[in-house]
Order: C-alpha cells, then sequence, then structure tokens
C-alpha cells in the first residue's frame, strides 16, 4: 500500500535559485514595457543603430557553407577540423603551426562557446588536481566562481582592481597569489578583464608569470575578447608571455564576441603542455570530460569560423570588421566621457578612456544602479559594470543625463 507521504510532490520543497546576475537582467530588460529602454548589462556588441549584426563575413562564409555540402552529421568529440587548427593560430600564433615549437605541445578542443570552454576546463583540473584550489581575481565575471565550484574546486580571491586609482592592484595581487599553494589553479583574463575592463601592461604580465612559475601555479586564461582590446595579436601578448616562461597552461577562447556569432556557441578550449606527451594525455582527458558532458560541439558555427579564417579573402574582411567594432567601442568611450562632463557630472570618468574593451567598472553603487533601472529603464549589472558595446550615439545624451540625475540625487 502506497504510504501516506508518496503523494507529496519532491519537486515543490525545493528552494528557488536566484536569477542570474547578467542573464537574468536580459529576461527582465526584455519583460520591461518602456519604449525607451537601454541595455547594457549583457556583454553583446551594438552596432550605431542599436542593433547586433550578422558581420558580413559571416554571411558571406553561410552562403559558401550552403554550396560546399558541409551537412549536419556529428563532430568528433574534439571538435571540426579546420576550426581546430585555425583556433591554434590565432591564440598561439606562429609558434603553433607544423613544425613551430608548440606543434606537438597544444592540446586543443573546440567547445560550446567560451562557458563551456571554462567548464570543460575545470572538469578536467579537477579531475587531476582535486586538491588544488583556484583563485579568482576580485572581481571577475560572475559566474567563473559558479562554474570552478561547480566542478568541485573550492575558490580563493586575488585583489585585482584598486577603486581608488582604477587601475590594476598589482602589488595586492601579487603578495595573495604568493600565497597559493603549489598546483593551485589562477584564472586570469588575457584582456579587456571582465568587468573591470584593466589589463596588466607587459611589465606586469612579466611579474605575473615569474610568481605563477615560483609557486608552480597553473594559469586559466580566459579569453573571450580577442581583438577588442589593442587587436588580435597584441590582445595574446600577455598570455603568449606566460608561454615564453615555460608555464603548462590553459586557455579558453571564445568566438561569440568578435565573430559576432553569439547564439552559436562557438569556444575553444586549449592547453599548453611542456611535452608531448603532457599534451596527448591532456586531449585524452579533455575528451573524456566533454563526453560526459555533452558528448561532441554543434557544427554550424565553427564551420563559419573554419571557412572565414581558411579563406584570405573573408579572414581579411573579418579583420577589418573587428577593427571597426573595436574603433566604434573606442569612440563610445570617449563620447560618454564628454557627454558626462556636458551634463554636468563633475566626477572625473577619465579612466574610463585607459579600460579595455566592452566593460568598464563605472564606480556606480549598488542604489544608484537600482534607481537606474527603476526611474530611467537603464539596465547595468549590479556591480556598476557598464557595457560599453550597448552605447550609442542616439541613447548618450538620455543615457548621460540619466546618470547625473542619479548621481546627483
Ligand atoms: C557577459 O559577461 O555579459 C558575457 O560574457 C555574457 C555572459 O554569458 O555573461
Amino acid at each position: 500500500m502506497a504510504s501516506a507521504t508518496s503523494t507529496e510532490s519532491p519537486l515543490d520543497a525545493i528552494p528557488v535559485a536566484p536569477p542570474d546576475p547578467i542573464l537574468g537582467l536580459l529576461e527582465a530588460f526584455q519583460k520591461d514595457a518602456r519604449s525607451d529602454k537601454i541595455n547594457l548589462s549583457v556583454g553583446v556588441y551594438q552596432n550605431e543603430s542599436g542593433r547586433t549584426p550578422t558581420l558580413e563575413c559571416v554571411r558571406r562564409a553561410e552562403a559558401k557553407l550552403l554550396e560546399s555540402g558541409e551537412g549536419h552529421g556529428y563532430l568528433g568529440i574534439d571538435g571540426h577540423p579546420a576550426f581546430v587548427a585555425r583556433a591554434r593560430r590565432l591564440v598561439f600564433g606562429a609558434d603553433a603551426e607544423p613544425g613551430g615549437p608548440l606543434a606537438d605541445r597544444l592540446a586543443v578542443a573546440q567547445t560550446p562557446g567560451g562557458t563551456a570552454a571554462l567548464r570543460v576546463a575545470a572538469d578536467f583540473l579537477h579531475a587531476q588536481f582535486p586538491s588544488s584550489r583556484v583563485w579568482l581575481s576580485q572581481p571577475t565575471w560572475v559566474n567563473h566562481a559558479k562554474i570552478f565550484q561547480s566542478a568541485g574546486f573550492p575558490i580563493g580571491e586575488y585583489p585585482y582592481f584598486d577603486a581608488r586609482s582604477h587601475g590594476l592592484d598589482l602589488d595586492r595581487m601579487l603578495d595573495a597569489l604568493g600565497q597559493a599553494g603549489p598546483r593551485d589553479i589562477v584564472c586570469l583574463h588575457a584582456c579587456c578583464h571582465n568587468p573591470t575592463g584593466v589589463d596588466p601592461s607587459a611589465a606586469e604580465w612579466e611579474r605575473i608569470a615569474d610568481i605563477l612559475r615560483d609557486r608552480n601555479l597553473i594559469p586559466v586564461v580566459d579569453f573571450a575578447y580577442q581583438g577588442f582590446g589593442d587587436g588580435l595579436d597584441e590582445d595574446s601578448a600577455g598570455l603568449n608571455r606566460l608561454v615564453a616562461h615555460g608555464l603548462e597552461l590553459v586557455v579558453c577562447g571564445s568566438y561569440s564576441k568578435n565573430f559576432g556569432l553569439y547564439g552559436e556557441r562557438v569556444g575553444a578550449v586549449a592547453v599548453r603542455a611542456r611535452t608531448p606527451r603532457g599534451a596527448g594525455a591532456a586531449l585524452s582527458q579533455i575528451k573524456s570530460a566533454i563526453r560526459a558532458n555533452y558528448s561532441s560541439p554543434p557544427r554550424h558555427g565553427a564551420a563559419i569560423v573554419a571557412t572565414i579564417l581558411n579563406d584570405a579573402e573573408l579572414d581579411a574582411l573579418w579583420r577589418d570588421e573587428v577593427v571597426g567594432m573595436r574603433r566604434r567601442i573606442r569612440a563610445m568611450r570617449e563620447l560618454f566621457v564628454r557627454s558626462l562632463a556636458e551634463h554636468g557630472v563633475d566626477q572625473d570618468f577619465s579612466f574610463l578612456l585607459k579600460q579595455r574593451g566592452m566593460f568598464s567598472f563605472s564606480g556606480l553603487n549598488r542604489m544608484q544602479v537600482d534607481e537606474l533601472r527603476s526611474r530611467h529603464a537603464i539596465y547595468i549589472v549590479d556591480n556598476g559594470r557598464i557595457n560599453v558595446a550597448g552605447m550609442t550615439t542616439a541613447t548618450m545624451d538620455r543615457l548621460c543625463r540619466a546618470i547625473a540625475s542619479v548621481l546627483a540625487s
């Protein structure tokens, strides 16, 4: 006979999870009925018309793919071979080419976006180094802690941002990393630090590399914004400093932003090993982690990227389009700083001009962020992060007027 409790709903008792701090805001924005709403929360690029464009190189690559009969078959566990070959080159440069010093020391697999690259990296590392701790910059992308905790890691934080100078707090960062244990994992941002927009200089990367090597730490480099900082090659200079120091490291790349392929979920996880054996073993373990997660990655977005990078004309067009996006973001930074001053904001926001990439840490506090949302229909992340790539010339006046009024109240 069924017991009295068997009719109780097991699901009715579970707690409701809080909305995601970034994607939850996107849901709230989409539901907001105000016609003049402005979304500066999720890291998505918009053009001057306020739309997220499909790049011209992507349009042409899709037309080519239709002709080519690419098909819809499963990819291998580690993804699209032509995409993987190009991704290696994009991240590590000519050294990754056949015959180059890194050629047989890399393990690279395609993943569904940069988030999955991080999750595969986390699963792989936790299986091999179960007693390590993961160190995250304070602050960092809101999803980092969740990803590494879900894989089983305890989390530590290292200071990164100096709120007074709006710059890098290098000494405190190095002090904290000096406390990390051997084989602890340190999550770094290759460029366009999310959320602060503050990146280390070449000399600062050297000092970071020294401490990582001296303490035998394992860097995981989140590389989601290649091309949005100073240029496609320039943006990998920091992580290539780590490689030059002989460090074994993991790079988690995303092609969402620089190819505008957000919903196609294109990313890659790459391990740089010191020996060919290490690279082979890492690839085998990464494939095992992928198979247990989602079996193999999606084909379409990776085929688009491979088509572009394997065609000299499309490759040149893509590079131009990345320059165009980077310049527009830069122009928005300049206009934003100027317009704030024109609206009577006497606080100095010129630090925004030194920051790189889509994001800036505005310094607005939680109350001001809430007021922007409730009174002005302007959405930014609770920690004060603003997506500069979501600003347009047309919305700048309204945005700066609202910020001026919030700062004054
Ligand atoms: C962001 O930080 O806004 C982007 O990386 C999108 C996301 O998934 O959070």
